[in-house]
């Protein structure tokens, strides 16, 4: 096993596209911008892509055609990402998906030879310390530009608030950290861990912060997201079970007829080599 083996789905994935969008940090892109090169084509690895919506977000907010090369182990996913491409670059270039099916805590330097930039999304959060470890040495020998968005760092604000968030959330957060078959995930540790990482290697590291803000306009998605919290911190603790009950029921109610506002931190990191 490598990464923890959980298949994310589709229609999650769809679900929380226009949330993520939202939620990027858009500065970073022109920092990402400066440094690309003046001409030919760009190439752009996007790692863990899942249906391909870091693809769909950036690529029409850069300059000149593009071949972006979307990396995931799950072949379904990487159905729906070749199906989906992005639209044209910024000034209408064209811009090429081409899927591979990798397990990137395995790829090699020769993987990504040529690399102009290596994105990847909601994943940092997902792998252990040695996975990171391989993945930054991975980056520092392609040496370009990287972008990692949206790592949960941990913070959670629910309102109105409940006296029951904080217990949740320190569940929630625990579980992100547990101990899997491949090592201890980094859940919320994750940003800071691939940070000190790449600037031990001598990498300028720029940080974002790139919450989710959730209200009416995203009822569906903030119920999705509370059910997945709850099952993971009850996971965690099960002795949550019993009061959790009533808790989802009455959350569950206030996000469906949008009257939650749910605060999910995440941070962007671009690391300039
Ligand atoms: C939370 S999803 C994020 C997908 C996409 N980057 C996005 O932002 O929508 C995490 C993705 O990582 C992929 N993944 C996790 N571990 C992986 C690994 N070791 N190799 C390749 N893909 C992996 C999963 O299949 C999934 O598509």
């Amino acid at each position: 096993m490598t990464v923890e083996q959980i298949r994310v789905g589709s229609e999650w994935l769809d679900l929380r596209e226009p949330a993520d969008a939202a939620a990027r940090a858009r500065d970073l892109v022109e920092q990402v911008r400066q440094r690309l090169p003046a001409s030919g084509r760009l190439v752009i690895h996007d790692l863990a892509c899942g249906s391909g919506s870091m693809g769909r977000w950036l690529a029409p907010l850069l300059p000149g055609s593009q071949l972006w090369v979307m990396h995931d182990r799950d072949p379904d996913l990487l159905e729906v990402a070749a199906a989906n491409p992005p639209g044209p670059a910024a000034g209408g270039a064209h811009v090429v998906v081409e899927t591979q099916l990798s397990d990137i805590t395995r790829l090699s330097p020769d993987d990504l030879a040529g690399a102009t930039l290596i994105t990847a999304s909601a994943l940092l959060d997902l792998i252990t310390g040695d996975q990171l470890a391989r993945l930054v040495d991975l980056c520092a020998a392609v040496a370009c530009p990287v972008l990692l968005t949206l790592s949960v760092i941990g913070g959670v604000t629910l309102a109105p608030a409940d006296p029951l968030d904080r217990c949740l959330a320190a569940a929630f957060d625990a579980h992100q950290r547990r101990a899997t078959a491949g090592g201890r995930l980094l859940g919320p540790d994750a940003v800071a861990a691939a940070a000190e990482s790449f600037r031990r290697l001598g990498a300028d590291v720029v940080i974002r912060p790139s919450p989710w803000r959730l209200g009416g306009d995203h009822a569906d998605l903030a119920a999705e997201w509370l059910t997945g919290w709850l099952d993971a911190a009850c996971e965690w603790q099960a002795d949550l079970a019993a009061a959790v009950d009533a808790y989802a029921r009455r959350r569950l109610a206030q996000a469906r007829a949008g009257q939650l506002a749910v605060t999910v931190d995440h941070a962007d990191v671009l690391v300039l080599p």
